[in-house]
Formats: C-alpha cells, sequence, structure tokens
C-alpha cells in the first residue's frame, strides 16, 4: 500500500488507515481478526483506535477494540510493524472528558496495558479541554513521550486556533508538538447549524493551518456510514441541502463512468487531496474493507477532479466581475 507523510516526523503511514472502533464489540472477535488480517495483506500499517472505544454501546462498558488489537498484534506476530494510534480525553466508565495531566498518565498506562504494548506510535487528544490549560497538556504529553511511552501526538475535534495555539506553545516551550489533525470530514459538508456534540468538522482554518505547518488530516467517518454507496443508508439529516445534492449527483456519476460505488470515490478524492490527507475507514465486513482499499487505485481525470473539486462554486460566477 502507498503510504502518506505523518507531518514533520519523517515517518510515513499507509495511505488508508483502519479503525476498529466497533472490533470486539459490534463487530465480533472473528470478523475483526479477518478483517485486521486482509487489511495486513493489501499492505496496511496504521490502525487507529481510542481507550473508550466503544463503550457507548449498550452492553459493552469496558473498552473492546484496544483489548482485541492486543490479541491480534500478539497472535500475528506483526507488532513491530503497525503504527498504533490511540486516543484520550473523551469521558468513559468513571473517567470525566478532560486533557488534565494526571488522566494523561493514568491513561496512557491503561491504554498500553490494554494493548499490550510498550508504546504507542501516535497518540490523540480526542477532544478539546478548554478546562486544562493548554501548556500542562503539552507538558504530560511530553513526559510521556520522554519515559518512552509515547512516540508521535495528533489532535482530533480540535478547532484550528486550539491546534495553532497548542502548537505555538510546544515551540516556544521545547515541547513535542501535534503532527496530524482527526477532525469530522467528509466529501458532503454538514449544514451550517449541524451539531455533533463534541465531533467537530474541519474548519478552513484548520485545513489551511494543517497545510501550512504540514501537519496530515485524518478524516474519519469519511464514508458517513457508506451512505455514498448504499440505497439503505440514507444522507444523513446534517447534511441534506442542495450543494450536497448536487455532490450527490456528481459521485453518483463519476461512479457510474468508471464503474465504482460511490463510497470509493469520495475515499479516492480524499487520498488525492493536495494536502497529506489518510482516511480513517471503518468497515464491518470484507467486502466494504476490499472496496474501500481498491480507492486507492482510483485516477480521476482532470475534468472529474475539477468537477469533484470546484462544486462549492456550482457554476454559478463571482457576483462582482
Ligand atoms: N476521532 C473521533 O472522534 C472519531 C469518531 C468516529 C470515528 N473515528 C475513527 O474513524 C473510524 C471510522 O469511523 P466510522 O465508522 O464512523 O466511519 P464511516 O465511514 O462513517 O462508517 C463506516 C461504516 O459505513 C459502512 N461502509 C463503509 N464502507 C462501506 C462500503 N464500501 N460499502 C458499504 N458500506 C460501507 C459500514 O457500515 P455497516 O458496518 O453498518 O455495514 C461501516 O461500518 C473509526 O473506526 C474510528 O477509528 C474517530
Amino acid at each position: 500500500m502507498r503510504t502518506t507523510p505523518l507531518g514533520t516526523t519523517g515517518e510515513a503511514v499507509s495511505a488508508i488507515c483502519l479503525g476498529p472502533m466497533y472490533f470486539g464489540s459490534r463487530v465480533d472477535r472473528e470478523t475483526s481478526f479477518d478483517l485486521l488480517d486482509r487489511y495486513y495483506e493489501a499492505g496496511g500499517r496504521f490502525l487507529d483506535t481510542a481507550n473508550n472505544y466503544a463503550t457507548w454501546l449498550e452492553g459493552y462498558d469496558e473498552p473492546k477494540s484496544e483489548p482485541l488489537l492486543s490479541d491480534w498484534l500478539d497472535e500475528r506476530g506483526v507488532r513491530d510493524e503497525m503504527t498504533i494510534a490511540t486516543k484520550l480525553g473523551f469521558n468513559y466508565g468513571d473517567l470525566p472528558q478532560s486533557l488534565d495531566p494526571e488522566l494523561i498518565e493514568s491513561e496512557i498506562d491503561n491504554s498500553l496495558e490494554r494493548l499490550g504494548i510498550d508504546t504507542i506510535d501516535l497518540l490523540y487528544a480526542h477532544v478539546d479541554d478548554y478546562d486544562t490549560p493548554q501548556e500542562e497538556t503539552m507538558r504530560a504529553f511530553q513526559r510521556a513521550i520522554d519515559a518512552g511511552k509515547v512516540r508521535h501526538l495528533g489532535a482530533s475535534n480540535f478547532l484550528g486556533w486550539r491546534l495553532a495555539r497548542a502548537n505555538r506553545i510546544a515551540d516556544e516551550q521545547g515541547l513535542t508538538p501535534y503532527q496530524c489533525a482527526q477532525p469530522r470530514f467528509s466529501y458532503y459538508v454538514p449544514n451550517r447549524d449541524a451539531d455533533f456534540g463534541n465531533q467537530l468538522e474541519p474548519t478552513d482554518e484548520l485545513l489551511s493551518y494543517c497545510e501550512y505547518e504540514e501537519l496530515t488530516v485524518l478524516p474519519y467517518s469519511p464514508t458517513l456510514s457508506g451512505c455514498y454507496g448504499r440505497d439503505d443508508r440514507r444522507i444523513p439529516s446534517e447534511y441534506v441541502n442542495t450543494e450536497n445534492r448536487v455532490k450527490r449527483d456528481i459521485v453518483s456519476e463519476i461512479a457510474e463512468r468508471k464503474g465504482l460505488n460511490g463510497n470509493q470515490v469520495v475515499l479516492a478524492w480524499m487520498a488525492a487531496r493536495d494536502q497529506p490527507t489518510v482516511p480513517v475507514i471503518g468497515v464491518s465486513t470484507e467486502a466494504q474493507l476490499e472496496q474501500n482499499l481498491a480507492a486507492l487505485d482510483v485516477e480521476f481525470t482532470d475534468e472529474e477532479r475539477r468537477r469533484l473539486d470546484s462544486v462549492e462554486t456550482m457554476g454559478v460566477f463571482p457576483w462582482r466581475e
């Protein structure tokens, strides 16, 4: 599988990251192992989990994704080949939502234990915390890096200015900066009043900042539950607007012309964005995984690319020439 640079670390990660959020819970163990095997066979080496996956599901109070990955890494003996990303900061069990230094310290240890590894390759702040001074958070991360428990840092669900501010503090204090951002990011753009709680869409500022500072962008929920390519998944209500109707038609047309599924068109568009962009895919069957990985083989003509990219203007030229 081709690779994409991870920020300015000098390292590269698989161009599609596999998100085992529901592995070990909604997706049973055997299927999860098959999916991990298949991703590995396809050359995939980048897994994205979190300390709280998927404790919000009924009947799953304890984290299941990290322990399942631990078993798979162990049984297959491939830990050294994989880039393992996990996250902390969201509430689960008795833990509050926070990036407090003590919570960071204990949750890193808990994730290491659940994952059965010595070092987390990429640790995300899963959500921002406006109550803990950013410097304290960055110092807590630095202590974990100095102790060899973490290698790189990422920020998920951050506003652009908060990410920029954290990295400026890191720069001024000689601390390790965030190397990537993980926003809720798909091809459809949500309505202005859409509310996804703590899940944040990428603002233009976030994307522009990441481009300027060479931070990698890792879109999560990239297919919006597969809605670009299956009749049983309607476009989510927060995304029902005129622009997205135009986008839907463009995706369908291009998919039909190229013999693809709409989800593949969207993932291919994403992975080929000008700035380093690595979709974090969710799948529950091998067919979905195959389809999504095949997005990396899709090549758009200049015209297709222009149509997919320039939809914002919808054919309307500037109001005043
Ligand atoms: N940082 C964060 O706050 C955050 C939040 C959410 C997710 N994530 C990460 O992002 C990953 C993906 O998130 P997500 O599951 O919400 O992604 P998604 O792309 O919105 O949804 C994935 C689901 O869409 C369907 N699907 C995907 N590809 C398909 C295909 N080719 N054909 C038909 N259906 C397809 C499947 O649904 P069915 O299984 O129902 O068939 C699949 O489980 C997670 O595993 C996690 O690692 C991060």
